[in-house]
C-alpha cells in the first residue's frame, strides 16, 4: 500500500522537518507556502488600538508520498522536528495514494518509490533486522 503524507507545519520548522525525513530515507518530498487556520481561527491583532484578526496564517506544507510501512516512523519524525508544544504546531494528514509511476523507467508501485539509500532498500539488505 501506498501513502501520501501532507503535513501542515511552522515555516520556522521546515529545515528540522526536512532534515529528520532525509535522515530516515526519505528523499522525495514537495513543499508549499500556504495560509490557512485551525481550531483558533487565526489570531487577534492590535494596533493603534484597533484589533482585528488575522484568519489565514502562514504555514509549510510538506507532502511525501512512501510505502506504508514508513508512514509511523515519517510521522514521528515530523511531529518531533515540528512540536514546539503550542497552539499551531500543525496537523498531519495520511491518505491513500492508488499508483506511482517513474516516468524514466516505467516502475511503478513501491518499485518507483524506491532509491539506493532508500529505508526500503536498507531493509532488503539486511534481512532479520
Ligand atoms: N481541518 C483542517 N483541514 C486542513 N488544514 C488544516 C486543518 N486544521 C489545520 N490545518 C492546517 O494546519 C495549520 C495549523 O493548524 P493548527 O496547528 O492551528 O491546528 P489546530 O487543530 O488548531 O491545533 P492547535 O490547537 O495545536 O493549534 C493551519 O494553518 C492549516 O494550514
Ligand atoms: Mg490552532
Amino acid at each position: 500500500m501506498i501513502k501520501k503524507i501532507e503535513a501542515f507545519i511552522r515555516e520556522e520548522a521546515l529545515d528540522a522537518v526536512k532534515e529528520a525525513l532525509q535522515s530516515i530515507g526519505i528523499v522525495g518530498m514537495n513543499v508549499y507556502e500556504v495560509r490557512g487556520h485551525g481550531r483558533q481561527g487565526g489570531i487577534e491583532l492590535s494596533w493603534r488600538g484597533t484589533s482585528y484578526n488575522m484568519d489565514l496564517l502562514p504555514k509549510m506544507q510538506v507532502n511525501v508520498v512512501l510505502s506504508d510501512h514508513n508512514v509511523e516512523k515519517a510521522v514521528e519524525a515530523i511531529t518531533n522536528a515540528a512540536r514546539t508544544g503550542k497552539e499551531g504546531d500543525g496537523l498531519i494528514f495520511i491518505y491513500p495514494v492508488d499508483n506511482v509511476i517513474r516516468i524514466r523507467t516505467g516502475e511503478r508501485g513501491r518499485e518507483a518509490l524506491m532509491y539506493p539509500d532508500d529505508i526500503d532498500i536498507r531493509r532488503e539488505e539486511k534481512p532479520g533486522k
